[in-house]
């Protein structure tokens, strides 16, 4: 037993934590892992957490006691608000449960597709996506994991056409993982315009849809906006069709090491009655009671706080454009550098990508040297978290650009 067993390689984004960790270079960068960084280059703690923070440790009720099988109330409630938006009757269509952040969500669809016999589908991911959701799908027996078209590296745009071709060509009723916003890793998002081709598209053949919402309020800085494709979904071409939502606190609440998330089940507008909304609900709490028996409480709470309490909220919004506009600016000045010295190349589309990351077009070997030669860490895809660069060292970022795509 336990012997010979395969060693897995290290997972690749912290790995390039755990070497940035320890480097001792006082001119390191750290571009891999996507978690925001305020302009000093420290973990920022938003104001509205600080204060949330505060309101629930002087609540006199303050515990730590298990939270319910299917998470905070208050949380499932707003987070699906924030979502679907104020008016989107959620009590008639939304089954959810809280989740270990986005990851945990993808997990819990997942294994609720799982089991209830659904997997018996392909699962398409664009080319490219966050690698995780291969490893998340990859243990729930789906049928085969499968790519469709995204990131066109000839002009770095949208591969619009292979997108819908494969969409047409895929089996019937596949399960087509979507990035609603601010996609990771290339920053690229659909039009308005294209999303309501992709979704017809996807309506057309009748496959299954998760939404995996994990940079809400990162593009743009508003959540309605950056919710658009989900609402076009579930309030027009989808809205008889049933949607799957994974929703991540992790990076626009900046909690990311306490893993704040939620899944939801957006049902059909007709056909569903609240039998099959309970029946639903006991799936997923079930999912949840052998992972992990309840969710964790207290990151919940401050998620929860944030949403339901008016100034809170306020507060949060503004905390949200802080980092959208930071990261905005920093691309803007990386690209104005490398103009400045004249870097072989367009860098234009550093600027116009959105969310946290830039797929910048550097290669595997130029990011080796990027990390070696200059001490700047980006994943190996030539992915930049636009969030780690600072007016104290986007000059030298540049710098090691124009270096490895020169020499
Ligand atoms: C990332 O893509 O860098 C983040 O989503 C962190 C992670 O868990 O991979």
């Amino acid at each position: 037993l336990f012997k010979n067993v395969t060693k897995l390689p290290n997972d690749a984004l912290f790995a390039i934590k755990a070497r940035l960790d320890v480097d001792t270079r006082p001119n390191k960068v750290g571009l891999g892992i996507g978690a925001y960084r305020d302009n000093n280059g420290k973990p920022w703690i938003l104001p509205s957490v600080r204060k949330a923070e505060k309101i629930i440790q002087s609540d006199p009720e303050y515990n730590h006691e298990y939270s319910n099988i299917s998470g905070l109330d208050a949380l499932r409630k707003h987070a699906a608000r924030i979502l679907f938006g104020d008016s989107f009757d959620c009590a008639k269509r939304v089954v959810n449960v809280q989740s270990l952040s986005g990851t945990g969500a993808l997990h819990v669809s997942a294994k609720l597709l799982q089991s209830l016999g659904l997997n018996n589908r392909d699962v398409y991911f664009s080319d490219p996506t966050w690698n995780n959701h291969y490893q998340i799908f990859g243990k729930c027996d789906f049928k085969a994991s499968k790519t469709y078209p995204y990131w066109n590296p000839a002009n770095k745009q949208l591969d619009l056409q292979g997108f819908l071709t494969t969409i047409a060509s895929a089996e019937e009723g596949s399960l087509f993982v979507l990035h609603p916003c601010a996609h990771n890793p290339t920053g690229l998002d659909p039009t308005e315009e294209q999303w309501t081709q992709i979704l017809n598209a996807i309506k057309q053949k009748n496959h299954l849809v998760l939404f995996d919402s994990a940079y809400q309020g990162f593009a743009t800085g508003s959540l309605s906006k950056d919710a658009y494709s989900i609402r076009l979904a579930i309030n027009d071409i989808l809205k008889d069709y049933p949607v799957l939502v994974c929703q991540s606190f992790a990076k626009n609440v900046g909690m990311y090491g306490e893993r704040v998330g939620c899944v939801h089940l957006v049902l059909p507008e007709s056909g569903y009655t609240k039998e099959d909304q309970d029946a639903l609900q006991s799936q997923l709490n079930a999912v949840i009671r052998s992972e992990c028996s309840t969710t964790p409480a207290y990151g919940a709470k401050i998620v929860a706080t944030i949403l339901s309490n008016d100034d809170l909220y306020k507060q949060w919004s503004e905390d949200m454009i802080t980092m959208s506009s930071r990261i905005i600016e920093m691309r803007h000045k990386l690209v104005a550098k490398l103009k400045e010295l004249n870097t072989p190349g367009n860098w234009d589309h550093i600027a116009t990508q959105v969310g946290m990351f830039s797929y910048t077009g550097l290669t595997v070997e130029q990011v080796e040297r990027m990390e070696k030669e200059h001490a700047v860490y980006l994943a190996p895809s030539g992915r930049a978290s636009i969030a780690g660069l600072n007016d104290g060292n986007v000059e030298h970022v540049a710098k090691a650009i124009d270096e490895v795509v020169r020499f």
